[in-house]
């Protein structure tokens, strides 16, 4: 089975766990801090926090702004759970938006008219690696978190992200284009908000047996361990993009000629993360559904993905909010979107087998 997307782990990355283990930090210590310095520089913000995930970065923001009971988060519905869950975690409800119909981000004029004097943050996804269209996102003057859990390489009409948004969090989990198997990142140009992260990522304040508390923590600092592998990628960040953008190219190359199979359009005037290859598949050219793709590829040994089913539509959501109007971009695009496999651990030869795979496929159901 050629997988979807195996971790780029090499001999740097052992090593460094190993001689972190040797060095006596099993916990947050040196490489944490040298990981936060280091991505304050490439992110181009003011401040990087080092966290256990990009679940708790986005949590932590949200509660550093003091978002709460009675309050309202405008938010997308093509994301990973998490995005949402943490919404409920901070004790506000969720508000869903639809989704632009070319790159399944948040719809940034229906984000407008979801704003109420209750909204005390919005939260877009930069889904794939193509930022979300911030500008007049900013404009409407809420506090903006942006989950970049996708987008750490990515850059938004010639600015850096992760020094665009109030807060922009960042996933270190072990497919990300930065991964460290779990951790994440917290970027603000905010002081506040990074002290108040600071306090509440650990349980305790001060030094010393004379500690003392002002907040209840979450324990979500990251590990000296984790921060050793994430100091590794970072340093091979652009040898691993060189490979990501031949495998896009590859795909490109191939859906181009592939009827109903339409990949996420991507704005030229960003730069993409290029962190998921994800196809639209139109039941009525491409012959077949996006689940009979999907299961003809597994056949064809093509490990494939779905990023996202519409989080509005899932059991949780259902229940909590049953008056949900619908979101039809984001339930078609629920139906028809498939992510194939892309990593830098995969040779060109194996996306070349993908591909391959791709177009008998296609051929079948077409044919
Ligand atoms: C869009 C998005 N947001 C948030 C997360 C949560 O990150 P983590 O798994 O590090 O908690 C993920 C993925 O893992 C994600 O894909």
């Amino acid at each position: 089975m050629l997988g979807f997307q195996p971790p780029a782990i090499g001999d740097e990355e052992i090593a460094a766990v190993a001689e972190t283990l040797r060095s006596g930090w099993l916990t947050t210590g040196p490489r944490a801090a040298e990981l936060e310095r280091r991505m304050a520089e490439y992110l181009e913000a003011e401040h990087v926090l080092a966290l256990a995930s990009g679940t708790a970065a986005l949590h932590l923001a949200l509660v550093a702004l003091g978002v709460g009971p009675g309050d309202e988060v405008v938010t997308t519905t093509i994301t990973w759970p998490a995005t949402v869950n943490v919404i409920l975690h901070s004790g506000a409800t969720p508000v869903f938006v639809d989704v632009l119909e070319g790159d399944l981000n948040i719809d940034p004029g229906l984000a407008a008219g979801a704003v109420t004097e209750r909204t005390k943050a919005i939260v877009p996804v930069d889904l794939a690696g193509q930022p979300a269209d911030l500008d007049p996102l900013l404009e409407l003057g809420v506090p903006l978190v942006e989950d970049a859990a996708h987008a750490a390489e990515s850059w938004y009409r010639g600015r850096k992200v992760g020094s665009i948004a109030d807060v922009t969090c960042f996933s270190l989990y072990a497919t990300k284009n930065i991964a460290a198997g779990e951790g994440g990142l917290i970027a603000t140009n905010r002081d506040e908000v990074a002290q108040a992260v600071r306090d509440l990522r650990l349980m305790r304040r001060g030094d010393g047996s004379r500690y003392d508390i002002t907040v209840p923590g979450y324990k979500a600092n990251l590990s000296d361990v984790l921060a050793a592998i994430a100091l590794c990628q970072l340093d091979k960040a652009e040898r691993h993009a060189e490979i990501r953008r031949r495998q896009f190219a590859a795909y490109d190359e191939a859906v181009a000629e592939l009827p109903g199979i339409t990949p996420l359009t991507r704005d030229d005037r960003d730069v993409h993360a290029l962190h998921l290859y994800v196809v639209r598949v139109d039941p009525e050219s491409a012959g077949a559904t996006r689940d009979e793709f999907q299961r003809a590829l597994a056949e064809e040994n093509i490990a494939t993905s779905i990023h996202f089913l519409p989080v509005h539509k899932l059991t949780l959501y259902r229940e909590r909010f049953p008056d949900q109007p619908p979101l039809p971009v984001a339930e078609r695009a629920g139906d028809e979107i498939l992510s194939l496999p892309l990593s830098p651990a995969h040779s060109d030869d194996d996306i070349a087998d993908a591909v391959a795979a791709l177009r008998r496929v296609h051929e079948r159901f077409t044919g």
